[in-house]
């Protein structure tokens, strides 16, 4: 049925040509973007979509819970995220300052987002179903001098300001005004005065641009900066991956708290002028239909999680809907089992692209091209100028046999890769192979004799297919969210019964992997119903939604290296009746 549409070429049409004598400079062609216009962000994905005559044309179509619903122009985009960048202004944000946006995702999510690119200052958007502790570990990190939410959500901020001497403002932007606590600021975008033309702050390639934040085994999340020269990745992959026109209605089912949700579901699809719905309401299988349906959605971004949801609904739910207008569908975050493409040709007529990628990476690094053979269960071939490889798990040299396993490595300068991880330079030095030890940021950037490494473990066939094979860490990924293995014992062992703690992913049908804890208690506290109920409480305060364990269990004592570092792999290898293999190479102390 969609035999008509395949016919027209695909943006990246050749592969192999696309390849050949590649430059990044074919991004700023497709945005017809001359050296020495303004650089911004904020700027390209509003104003210089209107520039090009495309005022009038829809930039976001809204839904949110019930039957709430919004259409908004380029032009709006350009009125209201001046309207926040004039607010930031006015109450004294300078530029490189950083402002969390901590909210569902309502239309000022994103007007707000881009009036922080356009005054210069750092977004750094945080997944509002944070709960307290996980967001002031994020502030306090970012040194975060405002924070931009609403009345549902500024609850949690209340109760961490004072511990927080960097964060002067709190801007509640949506609810009762009538509910603020002093010192408290209000600001409905809407209803405010019309910011018709803002002085747009000119950012140099390498300005900060957004920041998110990551998690790792140990420590607390890391925040990766990235830059505004980072557009010129997300233009291009946007375009030749997600194969975006300008007739296009793209949904990108990711919230802007991930890097998914600002990459592709703000920049780089608002940098090209094509419209993009946001749908602001939790997941079932029909309603995301519905919302298909009645806006005509041609291409679909979404992740494993979701799709392995919508083929448990079955075949029959899909069948009831008209889906005809979707073209072209990919997904990322987590593996893409070779039965779920196979399913959605099935169910939609159009198979799902794997992608591969990080926050860190700030855009897509290999991915399965619209209009080229797909390989069910492979992530597909890096991007054109992308130069990834293998590297062996213990001596780092690269791989050049088809079929042998490495980590996935991609060599430096490619335009959003991250430039920094918020201050810890040494960390971030560690992700790069090669570099020497006094290695500046600038030249990590720029060195392509090093390689970046992913963290990943894969394989590569003889046609240059990726195949995933595992992460290379203890880092637990659910539902295509990482969650650091450190944040939830943290959380743990601040509980007065418990003495030492675990985090593990558990296997999952939909979510891939869950949290399960290993935790032992101390002397005087024993197992039960209400001690576990007592501890789940005690952590759903501190940890988001995501984070909060499925299923604890009570042991003795815990596996650990000679060096006492607990051995997570070993329980995560009894978890999914794996090989243990030898326990001398798990002892990695
Ligand atoms: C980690 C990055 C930027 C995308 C959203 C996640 C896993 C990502 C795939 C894929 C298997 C994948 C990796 C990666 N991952 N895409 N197609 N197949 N695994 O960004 O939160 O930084 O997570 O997600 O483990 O390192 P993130």
């Amino acid at each position: 049925m969609h035999t008509e549409k395949e016919e027209v070429l695909s943006n990246i049409g050749s592969y192999e040509k696309r390849c050949d004598g590649f430059d990044w400079g074919v991004s700023k062609e497709i945005l017809s973007w001359k050296d020495g216009e303004l650089l911004n962000i904020g700027a390209i994905c509003s104003d210089r979509v209107c520039a090009r005559g495309w005022g009038d044309k829809p930039a976001l179509v809204w839904e949110g819970f019930g039957d709430k619903k919004r259409t908004y122009t380029f032009d709006d985009l350009k009125l209201h995220s001046n309207g926040f960048a004039k607010l930031l202004v006015d109450i004294g944000i300078e530029p490189g300052d950083r402002v969390c946006v901590f909210m569902d995702r309502i239309p000022s999510l994103y007007f707000s987002f881009l009036g922080i690119l356009k005054m210069g200052g750092v977004a750094q958007p945080l997944f509002c179903a944070f709960g307290d502790e996980s967001l002031e570990v994020r502030l306090a990190s970012a040194g975060t001098r405002a924070i931009l939410t609403t009345q549902k959500h500024v609850k949690k901020v209340r109760k961490i300001k004072d511990r927080l001497p960097a964060l002067e403002h709190v801007i509640v932007v949506e609810g009762d005004r009538s509910k603020l606590k002093d010192g408290e600021g209000f600001f409905h975008v809407e209803s405010a005065d019309r910011v018709e033309e803002f002085d747009v702050f000119p950012a140099d390639p390498e300005t900060p641009s957004v920041l998110h934040y990551t998690s790792g085994t140990t420590g607390q999340p890391k925040g990766a900066q990235h830059v505004h020269d980072s557009i010129w990745g997300q233009a291009l992959t946007t375009s030749w991956v997600l194969d975006l026109r300008d007739d296009d209605v793209y949904w990108c089912t990711a919230d802007p708290g991930w890097v998914t949700g600002t990459s592709y579901g703000i920049i780089g699809p608002w940098s090209l002028g094509v419209t993009q719905c946001v749908l602001d309401s939790g997941f079932t299988s029909a309603r995301w239909y519905q919302f298909i349906q009645d806006h005509r959605v041609t291409v679909w971004y979404s992740a494993p999680t979701a799709i392995r949801s919508l083929m448990r609904d079955g075949e029959e739910l899909a069948g009831k809907y008209d889906l005809k207008s979707l073209r072209h569908l990919a997904s990322v975050g987590e593996p893409l089992n070779a039965e779920a493409v196979v399913w959605s040709e099935r169910a939609y007529g159009l198979p799902f692209h794997d992608t591969f990628w990080q926050t860190e990476t700030g855009s897509i690094m290999i991915a399965n091209y619209p209009g080229m053979e797909i390989r069910p269960g492979s992530m597909g071939r890096p991007f054109p100028g992308i130069e990834a490889g293998l590297l062996d798990l213990k001596t780092h040299e690269e791989l050049t046999e088809p079929g042998k396993v490495g980590l996935i490595a991609f060599r430096p300068g490619w335009p959003s890769m991250f430039r920094a991880y918020r201050g810890e330079p040494e960390k971030y030095r560690g992700r790069f192979v090669g570099a020497r030890a006094d290695a500046t940021p600038d030249e990590l950037r720029t060195d392509t004799g090093l390689w970046y490494v992913s963290g990943d473990r894969s394989s590569i066939d003889q046609d240059g297919y990726y195949w995933f094979v595992g992460r290379d860490d203890d880092v637990i990924n659910t539902g295509g969210h990482l969650v650091g293995p450190f944040e939830i014992e943290s959380a743990l062992v601040e509980h007065e019964a418990i003495a030492e703690a675990a985090a593990i992913g558990k296997p999952d049908e939909v979510n891939m992997e869950v949290v399960k804890v290993f935790v032992t208690l101390n002397a005087g506290y024993e197992p039960s119903g209400d001690l576990e109920l007592a501890i789940m409480n005690f952590i759903r305060k501190r940890l988001s939604p995501l984070a909060m364990p499925q299923e604890i269990e009570y042991v003795e004592k815990l596996p650990k290296t000679r060096s006492g570092k607990i051995l997570r792999r070993y329980l995560r290898a009894l978890e999914w009746g794996e090989d243990v293999g030898d326990l001398s190479t798990l002892e990695d102390d």
